[in-house]
C-alpha cells in the first residue's frame, strides 16, 4: 500500500458535536484532543513522517473571545502535558503561524516545545495556531522582498523553490493527503500554497469522533488513487 507521506488535516466540527449533546462549544474542543492522540499514533504505525493539523485560523479570532480564550488556555495546557510523551514517542513537534497575534504564554510554550530534541524522529507534527495560507505567502514574500532589498536576491532569482521555502512548512514535502472532517467542502485558508496538488478526502464524522477507521480509510483510499500531477497515466505512454 502507497502511504501519503504527508497528511495534512482540518480538524472540524467540535462545536456541532457539543451542541448535540447539549454541551458547550468549549466541551466539543477539549473532546477533540483524543482523535489528535489516534492520528498520532497511526501515522507512526503506518510509518507516515509528517502530520500536520489545523489548530486555530487566523479567522477563529473572530469568535466570540470566551472561546478564543479557552482555546489558548487549552493549547498551552496540552502543550506542556504533552510534550513529554511526545518525545518518548519519537514524535517532534512544530508550530506555523502569526506568532505576532498570540500572547506571550503561548508563545513560551511554542519555544520551549520546538526547543525540545527529538534525536532521529519517526514523526513531525506540525500544529497550525493562528495560521491563514494567504498570511503565509504574505510573509513568505515579505522575506523576499527584504533579502532582494538587502542585496541577498536578485529579482529575477524568485522562484516557487525561494518562495516555498520561506513559508511555514519550509523544506518539507508538500501534503499527500488533505483530509477535512465535519462535512464542509472547503480548504478555509488552510496550506494555500503547499496544496497545491493533494488529494482531498472529505468526511461527514465530527471531529471528536474521527477514528482510527476513519483515518485508515482515508489512507486507504488514497492509496488507490492515480496522481498524475498533469501528466499521463504511466500505461499510455507511447
Ligand atoms: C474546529 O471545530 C475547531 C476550531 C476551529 C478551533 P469548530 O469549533 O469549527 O466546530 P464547528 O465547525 O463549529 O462544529
Ligand atoms: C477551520 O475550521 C479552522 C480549523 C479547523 C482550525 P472553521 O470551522 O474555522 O472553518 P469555517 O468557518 O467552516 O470555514
Ligand atoms: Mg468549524
Amino acid at each position: 500500500m502507497t502511504v501519503p507521506r504527508h497528511v495534512a488535516i482540518i480538524m472540524d466540527g467540535n462545536g456541532r458535536w457539543a451542541s448535540r449533546r447539549g454541551l458547550p462549544r468549549s466541551a466539543g474542543h477539549k473532546a477533540g484532543l483524543k482523535p489528535v492522540r489516534t492520528c498520532i499514533e497511526l501515522c507512526r504505525r503506518l510509518g507516515i513522517p509528517y502530520l500536520t493539523l489545523f489548530a486555530f485560523s487566523s479567522e477563529n479570532w473572530s469568535r466570540p473571545v470566551t472561546e478564543v480564550g479557552f482555546l489558548m488556555n487549552l493549547f498551552i495546557e496540552t502543550i506542556e502535558r504533552e510534550l513529554d510523551d511526545l518525545a518518548q514517542q519519537s514524535v517532534e513537534v512544530r508550530f506555523i503561524g502569526d506568532r505576532a497575534a498570540l500572547g506571550a504564554p503561548i508563545v513560551e510554550r511554542i519555544v520551549a516545545a520546538e526547543a525540545r530534541a527529538v534525536p532521529d524522529a519517526q514523526l513531525r507534527l506540525t500544529i497550525a495556531i493562528a495560521y491563514g495560507g494567504r498570511w503565509d505567502i504574505v510573509q513568505a514574500v515579505r522575506g523576499l522582498a527584504t533579502d532582494v532589498a538587502e542585496g541577498h536576491l536578485a529579482a529575477d532569482e524568485i522562484s516557487e523553490a525561494e518562495l516555498a521555502k520561506r513559508l511555514g512548512l519550509g523544506s518539507l514535502p508538500d501534503p499527500d493527503l488533505f483530509i477535512r472532517t465535519g462535512g464542509e467542502k472547503r480548504i478555509s485558508n488552510f496550506l494555500l500554497w503547499n496544496l497545491a496538488y493533494s488529494e482531498l478526502w472529505f468526511s461527514d464524522r465530527l471531529w471528536p469522533e474521527f477514528s482510527a477507521d476513519d483515518f485508515a480509510e482515508a489512507v486507504a483510499d488514497f492509496s488507490g488513487r492515480e496522481r498524475r500531477f498533469g501528466g499521463v497515466p504511466s500505461v499510455e505512454r507511447t
